[in-house]
């Protein structure tokens, strides 16, 4: 039988076991939060233009969030402590910028899926060719996420109020709430 090879890892890197858990922990919290956030905007931007677009986003959003709860059984990843806390966040990240208007909404999205394309980027990276089926899941995801960022730029959130700002401090928020979930 031949041995996998393993991409290089360094000495003191954590061991793939671990590295795994970390990576599904934190995905099944996105993807929560992820839907969460767009629960959020649509309890504000029912029956809106942009209503449609974004329960398709949510909907897809579940899905993920199905893939990675199947993951956490199959595994027995311990899920983050930390849901309890998106539930709420995320979903008042969503509703309070679709209440500065749709744009601001989509400036949100386009936040988000920014910070998570960037994120699960660097998970196929970091992946070995024995996880080739949990890259090729974080690829399809990663591709929707893209396309939620690129629909969200499509309806204006770069002309939402303060599009910097707003941006900036999603970005950051969202990579905080990475980082905790990696870890708690
Ligand atoms: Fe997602
Ligand atoms: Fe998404």
């Amino acid at each position: 039988m031949t041995k996998k090879r393993k991409t290089a890892r360094l000495p003191g890197d954590p061991s793939s076991g671990p590295n795994i858990e970390r990576m599904i922990r934190v995905d099944q919290a996105g993807e929560y939060g992820a839907a969460r956030i767009y629960d959020g905007q649509l309890a504000v931007l029912e029956g809106k233009k942009s209503a449609k677009e974004i329960r398709r986003m949510a909907d897809q959003e579940r899905k993920h969030l199905a893939a990675f709860d199947k993951l956490v059984a199959e595994r027995r990843v311990r899920p983050t402590a930390l849901a309890p806390v998106w539930h709420v966040a995320g979903f008042a990240l969503g509703a309070a910028t679709a209440m500065l208007g749709e744009r601001a909404a989509m400036a949100c999205t386009a936040a988000v899926e920014e910070v998570i394309d960037e994120h699960y980027r660097k998970q196929i990276e970091d992946l070995d060719s024995n996880e080739a089926d949990l890259a090729e899941i974080i690829a399809q995801f990663r591709a929707e996420e893209i396309e939620h960022r690129d629909i969200a730029l499509a309806h204006g959130a770069e002309d939402a109020p303060g599009y910097p700002l707003l941006s900036a401090a999603i970005k950051a928020g969202s990579r905080l709430a990475i980082w905790l979930s990696t870890r708690i």
